[in-house]
């Protein structure tokens, strides 16, 4: 059968390990696609790794204008490996609208313009693949959209940044400064362009978006997502919170929620922050640049994927898949093609995203205080002002010569904006010194 041609946008690290897997697993690919899958184009700013990565392979031609692959009419499927929003998003609608396929690895672009560019993609009747844009190598899309589809989802738990999670796990395992860390993440391939994306969970919270659009039914809303990422973690709370017997990791966390009050009305929880998660759990256990997606069914159950949330390799085996996938459906009836998000353009639901203030959880809190009798009292009067009620404490002796101490409290679930009201309330405290650290926990049983 006639090879399907691809047009392959950015040769970097996705780029290239596309290529290589490719040619690596030639054969097999094509028994499973059915007919060969072949890269014909490549545009890249910078010829020089595309020249080094290719070897001067036959029937295949380099560019440093992404217009002349899009604009061919022999490529049938663009891959768009460039990264950030623009150009990507105009070569990415420009590729829609000449009728070629797209697979991107591009979360950012999806979780901002994915309900315009899948609009546009329904309109011209092509697929838009995106395994590769969330968790990397594990196939989570596939899994949410397809294996799980009897399922009303209730709620998704994900270490879904591998580079976060590398730095969280070397700074526990070696002590290792953040910085040190982050550079280590960045020369292996996994940081984004900007690593602000991954340290600052920027990065998480475009795959929550995306996640939680295909497990929900709903149109994406990076806006509508509560990101707080890792660069005020400090080793103190890692280490209390081993003692507690809990980890630290970066989730994301969406989740069907009653809202408070009133219990016929649903809302949709979206939020990426550090979280406690307890050290028993295998989550918990996840290291290095590995990502972990819990997903919580109301049929199956918690299912658990595990991967490789980055890298070369890791990350083409997805864009492969989707490759694949294309291939495959190439010929079908769109009518007949798996929804992008999962359900029918049309039967997509509006139910309300939480504001933050409204959502519950339970929370570690660390203050450091005066060393003297009533102090306590005056604090956990504070939290039983406000229904707030406590699960665990440790109090640290103090320092040889020094009156202040540290105090962490674990409370049981509490409202949001509750538990704010009670930090400004202790921080007002003249025995308190500084900022409460608040550092939210999930249990995820
Ligand atoms: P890289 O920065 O390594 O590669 C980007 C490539 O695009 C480079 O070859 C770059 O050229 C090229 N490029 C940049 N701008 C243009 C342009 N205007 N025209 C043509 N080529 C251009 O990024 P990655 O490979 O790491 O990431 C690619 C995408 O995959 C991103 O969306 C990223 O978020 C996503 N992703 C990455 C993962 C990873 O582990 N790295 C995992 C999952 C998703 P030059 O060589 O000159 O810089
Ligand atoms: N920068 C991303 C990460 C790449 O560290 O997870 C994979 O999406």
């Amino acid at each position: 059968m006639k090879p399907l041609q691809v047009g392959l946008l950015g040769m970097g690290t996705v780029g290239c390990g596309t290529w290589t897997v490719l040619k690596r697993n030639e054969e097999e690919i094509t028994r499973r696609a059915g007919r060969p899958i072949r890269i014909t184009w490549i545009a890249t700013r910078t010829l020089e790794r595309a020249h080094q990565a290719t070897r001067g392979a036959k029937g295949i031609h380099l560019t440093t204008d992404p217009e002349e692959v899009i604009g061919r009419p022999d490529v049938d499927i663009v891959v768009e490996l460039i990264g950030g929003i623009e150009p990507a998003k105009s070569y990415v609608l420009r590729a829609i609208a000449n009728g070629k396929h797209v697979v991107t690895a591009n979360k950012a672009l999806l979780a901002r313009h994915g309900n315009e560019i899948f609009a546009a993609a329904q309109k011209t009747g092509v697929m838009v693949a995106f395994e590769a844009a969330v968790a990397g190598g594990i196939p989570i899309i596939k899994a949410l959209r397809e294996g799980l589809t009897a399922n009303r989802i209730e709620w998704i738990a994900g270490i879904i940044n591998g580079t976060s999670n590398f730095i969280l796990s070397e700074m526990r395992a070696t002590g290792a400064p953040f910085a040190t860390v982050l550079a280590e993440a960045q020369a292996r391939g996994y940081a984004e362009a900007d690593p602000t994306f991954d340290v600052e969970g920027i990065d998480a919270a475009h795959k929550l978006t995306i996640m939680s659009a295909i497990a929900f039914g709903v149109p994406m809303q990076l806006d509508k997502v509560y990101t707080e990422g890792i660069t005020r973690l400090t080793r103190e709370d890692l280490r209390y919170a081993e003692e507690l017997g809990y980890r630290i990791k970066l989730l994301g966390i969406t989740r069907r929620a009653s809202v408070a009050g009133s219990a016929n009305s649903e809302g949709i929880e979206l939020r990426v922050h550090p979280t406690l998660v307890p050290a028993k759990r295998l989550i918990a256990n996840v290291e290095g640049a590995m990502n972990a997606v819990l997903v919580k069914g109301d049929a199956v159950g918690a299912t658990l994927y595990y991967g490789p949330g980055a890298g070369a390799e890791p990350t083409a085996s997805a864009v492969i898949a989707d490759l694949v996938d294309v291939t495959r459906m190439h010929t079908a009836d769109p009518e007949h093609r798996v929804p992008h998000l999962a359900f029918q353009p049309d039967q997509l639901s509006n139910i309300p995203f939480l504001p933050m203030g409204e959502v519950r959880t339970s929370y570690y809190l660390r203050m450091r205080v005066l060393d003297r009798p009533g102090v306590l009292a005056d604090i956990t009067r504070i939290l039983a002002d406000r229904e707030i009620s406590i699960d665990a404490m440790i109090q640290k002796e103090p320092p040889e010569g020094e009156d202040r101490t540290d105090i962490i409290l674990l409370t049981h679930q509490s409202i949001e904006r509750q538990i704010v009201d009670a930090i400004a309330k202790i921080e007002s405290l003249p025995t308190v010194n500084g900022k409460v650290v608040r550092i939210r926990m999930e249990e995820l049983n």
